[in-house]
């Protein structure tokens, strides 16, 4: 039966009898010790919080992360955040879904997103530059998982094609600040940042319906199995330099800009430190403006955003001439 109701568009009090996938299911203690179960449901729309307040162990074990479930239940808004209370639940085997109701959508066309890519990676000056970045990013595997991949697992382009959409954005910004610049800036190298700092996230994660961490990116991760990937290719190239591999691998491994977040090297030359502050400035604009967009408090205020710890401004910005 194809599905009627999705997740986007649940409102309060609406009472609702459909299948979802289940994303995340943990059973927490409430503040005066009784556990509930709170789950993210999801479907090709997006998500939404669900609780299960009566029998919360019983329930964890039919709302299982990765299954399907049928559920019945009524949306609520409590402290402006929508929550669904789950009623009854059974689960549904995945042969009787219809898979592309649950797989989420990209937010933008992901395959000209991949034409950019490449007219940005033709558009290099030095053949080795060019040939490196053609060789990484027409690779079957790759130019497969680019349009798929979302660029983190949750906060920011945690979404399918997200990874693609951060890389043209910041291949965009990179290309502009080149032409600012000027000669104090390396184009190649910037753009060869631009492409490789976070490609190995498509190896990272794994993001088939939900996203998670494979052993590769927990053990690894996607600075190291990104130089890896790098290194693997140059090898191929007869007389790839000496200086352009090693700022390659130095861009990538400075890309997070600090040692406590996870670069072993702090950006050592002009080059990586851009790369690592266009990389911020891209990934917190994409993070806050979905959480503004995500955000269902009344008002010209959205609720508190923990990671940033504070509230954001989602009010009227211009004043109209009048
Ligand atoms: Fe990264
Ligand atoms: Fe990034």
């Amino acid at each position: 039966m194809p599905k009627t109701r999705f997740a986007k568009e649940l409102k309060d009090k609406d009472v609702v009898n459909e299948v979802f996938l289940v994303k995340y299911s943990a059973v927490v203690q409430a503040r005066n010790g009784k556990p509930y179960l709170n789950c993210v449901l999801s479907d090709r729309s997006g998500d939404v919080e669900s609780r299960v307040w009566e029998n919360a162990e019983a329930a964890a074990t039919v709302l299982v992360k990765g299954t399907f479930v049928r559920v019945e239940g009524r949306v609520s808004v409590f402290q402006g955040k929508r929550q669904f209370i789950l009623n009854a639940f059974t689960q549904v085997p995945a042969s009787q879904i219809e898979m592309k109701e649950f797989v989420p959508e990209a937010r933008c066309d992901v395959d000209a997103l991949y034409l950019k890519v490449l007219e940005y990676a033709r558009s290099l000056e030095n053949p080795f530059s060019r040939e490196l970045a053609l060789k990484v990013l027409t690779d079957e595997d790759v130019s497969a998982r680019l349009r798929q991949a979302p660029a983190a697992k949750s906060v920011h382009h945690a979404y399918r094609g997200g990874l693609i959409e951060h890389m043209v954005s910041i291949a965009g910004i990179l290309d502009d600040l080149s032409k600012h610049y000027g000669p104090v800036l390396d184009r190649d190298l910037l753009m060869l940042g631009g492409f490789f700092h976070d490609i190995a996230k498509l190896w990272e994660l794994e993001y088939a319906l939900t996203t998670d961490y494979t052993d590769e990116g927990r053990l690894v991760g996607h600075l190291v199995m990104g130089v890896e990937l790098v290194e693997r290719v140059m090898n191929t190239i007869p007389e790839f330099p000496r200086h352009l591999r090693l700022l390659v691998k130095h861009l990538i491994l400075a890309h997070h800009g600090e040692l406590e977040y996870g670069s072993p090297k702090r950006p050592k030359c002009l080059e990586a430190l851009v790369v690592h502050y266009v990389d911020d400035l891209d990934s917190k604009i994409n993070a806050i403006q979905g959480f503004i967009e995500k955000d269902e408090n009344p008002g010209d205020w959205t609720l508190l955003n923990k990671m940033y710890e504070r509230y954001f401004y989602k009010g009227p910005k211009s004043v109209s001439k009048q």
